[in-house]
């Protein structure tokens, strides 16, 4: 059994039943925390976007909006990360991830060391704990780390004191991934309230699916899934999400942003779609679906695109499309993740007003 450290300080860590006192329990101490001072997280690491309070979300939004601020400078760079040392540990594939993340990490000053795992000791069968207990031993601060496996970010707060980065595990998160869509809408609308957002494509698979899903929701948007019943997990309208498998349909209940998602040959194990073609024709994105979406409905794709599949160019490249400012805000969101988590604070409202 997994007794957690509250059990264990509140004093109830025996199990029940065989080997347990029958004494009365004493009262548990309450644990007080020590308050979190106004604009710090309240997350230590940045694992995933379930459970992260609005709050927290929207200390990022307002950070990176600041960020932005600084890539339109002539320098582009300022120092609050200074003497902080980042590890990028990819045991995965990435363009845009791990460009914004080095970007990002170099804009604040930071020292950057890059790790691929198919260039390194891995490759001799190293584990992953002990990857980054070596790396750890040469005195880094964070580690933001992409790997196939859901919940090796996870593994890793526990096997190290770093502050730890989810970039992508397996088909489970990819948190800031999630946030720079919200960022980008966020931009556009200023407020969730009374917003529609459909999510679009393969949900089974997607990471970013269900960072959208999670950060979506806990701002107060409305959120549609749709896809092929197959790619499509029944069990999302338990979470206060609807569930759509014909697009047009879903597009008939009022849409103000489709973010599509791509169609993940990789992790496909079984045959999940008869051929692209026809998930072309029933789910992809053209002009005239693009066309139904609320009047200055918005186009996102988190790429990598598979253009003529889940997308038509002329969509993808047309004027409801954001792809590119998505990944514009992928850098000044993720120079928010790691300046607030390296202990920086979000503008106060006073702050925000006078920019
Ligand atoms: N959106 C995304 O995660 O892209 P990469 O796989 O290229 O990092």
């Amino acid at each position: 059994m997994v007794v957690s450290d509250r059990e264990r300080k509140a004093g109830s860590a025996a199990p029940a039943g065989k080997g347990r006192r029958t004494a009365p329990v004493p009262a548990a101490t309450p644990v007080v925390s020590p308050p979190v001072p106004p604009g710090r997280l309240l997350i230590r690491h940045l694992l995933g976007l379930e459970g992260v309070c609005r709050e927290d979300i929207q200390r990022i939004l307002d950070t990176a909006e600041t960020f932005k601020e600084v890539l339109d400078r002539p320098i582009k760079k300022v120092p609050p990360l200074r003497g902080q040392t980042v590890v990028n540990l990819f045991y995965e594939p990435s363009t845009r991830t791990r460009i914004s993340f080095e970007l990002a990490e170099k804009r604040l000053s930071a020292d950057v060391v890059n790790f691929t795992a198919s260039a390194s000791s891995v490759q001799k069968g190293e584990s992953l704990r002990d990857t980054v207990k070596n790396i750890l031993a040469m005195k880094t601060d964070v580690v933001v780390i992409r790997h196939p496996c859901p919940g090796a970010p996870h593994f890793l707060t526990r096997a190290t004191d770093a502050i730890i980065v989810n970039a992508g595990d397996g088909a489970h998160e990819h948190p800031t991934q999630g946030l720079l869509d919200m960022y980008t809408l966020w931009e556009r609308w200023r407020s969730f309230a009374g917003r529609r957002v459909l999510v679009l494509g393969d949900i089974l698979h997607s990471r970013v699916a269900r960072s959208n899903i999670w950060g979506l929701l806990t701002m107060g948007a409305q959120v549609a899934v749709c896809g092929p019943a197959t790619l499509v997990p029944a069990c999302l309208a338990q979470l206060g999400v609807e569930v759509f498998t014909n697009v047009d349909v879903a597009l008939d209940t009022g849409v103000d942003a489709v973010n599509v998602l791509r169609i993940q040959r990789e992790r496909q194990s079984s045959d999940f779609l008869p051929s692209l073609r026809e998930y072309s024709r029933l789910f992809g994105i053209d002009a005239a679906r693009a066309a139904r979406l609320r009047p200055g409905g918005l186009v996102m794709h988190p790429g990598p695109m598979n253009r003529g599949v889940e997308i038509t160019s002329e969509v993808a490249d047309g004027e409801a499309s954001v792809i590119l400012d998505q990944v514009t805000n992928g850098l000044a969101v993720r120079m928010a993740v790691l300046y607030l988590l390296c202990g920086g604070q979000a503008p106060t409202a006073s702050e925000r007003e006078s920019e």
